[in-house]
């Protein structure tokens, strides 16, 4: 059967991942995360005190990028690949309010892009793949052959991550996970270098008042049309 690149961007926290997950095990594609990419060079910078409250020193954290290495493997249990930074599993611990309060900074630096585009590319050569992000239908594969763009309104979206954050007993105000979401599509959608827009060949899909069940076949059916174009 012929393989495509699905990318599916978005604004934070509109479950493109949940879908993502989902879609690639039903279509035995690889499902590749790249914000998890840019959230472990965070923690990374966060560690060496490079970005702190008020302070980010992005010279240190470009003079460092050569150290970082960040990576994926498959978890059977999960059914998803985790994230290593320097081969340690950072899977919990880039999912934390405090990692998503640094992350937007850091994917603004040019060089920190440059270097994860490079192995996005690399992931996602052979294609089979549903990758999510900011930037993947417009930079990172333009030619995919299925494009989403997927959006939710900011108290929907904020309500689900506090959901989550609470289920992980991580202790959060729904009103800071509100804050953070908001500041987090400011910066991802005005930054100079590959701010979060939609692609012209990209499919929006608002899923304020759609269940997982529901959004998920419709995707479904949008990728299988694809596959036997
Ligand atoms: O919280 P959510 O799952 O929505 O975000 P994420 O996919 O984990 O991405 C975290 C952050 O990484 C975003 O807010 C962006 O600042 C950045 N990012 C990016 O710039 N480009 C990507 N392709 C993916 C993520």
């Amino acid at each position: 059967m012929k393989q495509i690149t699905i990318a599916i961007d978005g604004f934070s926290s509109t479950g493109k991942s949940t879908v993502a997950k989902r879609l690639a095990k039903a279509l035995g594609y690889v499902y590749v995360d790249s914000g998890a990419m840019y959230r472990a060079i965070t923690l990374f910078a966060m560690r060496e005190s490079f970005i702190r409250e008020g302070h980010f020193d992005r010279g240190k954290l470009i003079s460092k990028l050569t150290d970082i290495t960040v990576s994926f493997k498959f978890n059977p249990d999960l059914g998803f690949a985790e994230v290593f930074l320097n081969g340690d599993n950072v899977e919990k611990q880039i999912r934390t309010l405090q990692v998503s309060n640094y992350v937007s900074q850091v994917a603004t630096v040019p060089e920190v892009r440059k270097q994860l585009v490079k192995q996005q590319h690399n992931l996602g050569k052979d294609k089979g793949v549903v990758m999510d992000g900011r930037d993947i239908g417009t930079v990172v594969f333009p030619d995919a052959e299925l494009k989403l763009f997927m959006t939710a309104s900011a108290e929907k979206r904020a309500q689900r991550r506090y959901d989550e954050l609470i289920e992980r007993g991580d202790d959060v105000s729904y009103q800071e996970v509100l804050e953070n979401v908001e500041s987090r599509d400011l910066i991802d959608s005005t930054r100079k270098d590959s701010p979060l827009v939609m692609a012209d060949d990209a499919v929006r899909v608002d899923n304020s008042h759609m269940s997982l069940d529901e959004q998920f076949d419709y995707i479904l059916g949008l990728a299988k049309a694809k596959i036997s174009e």
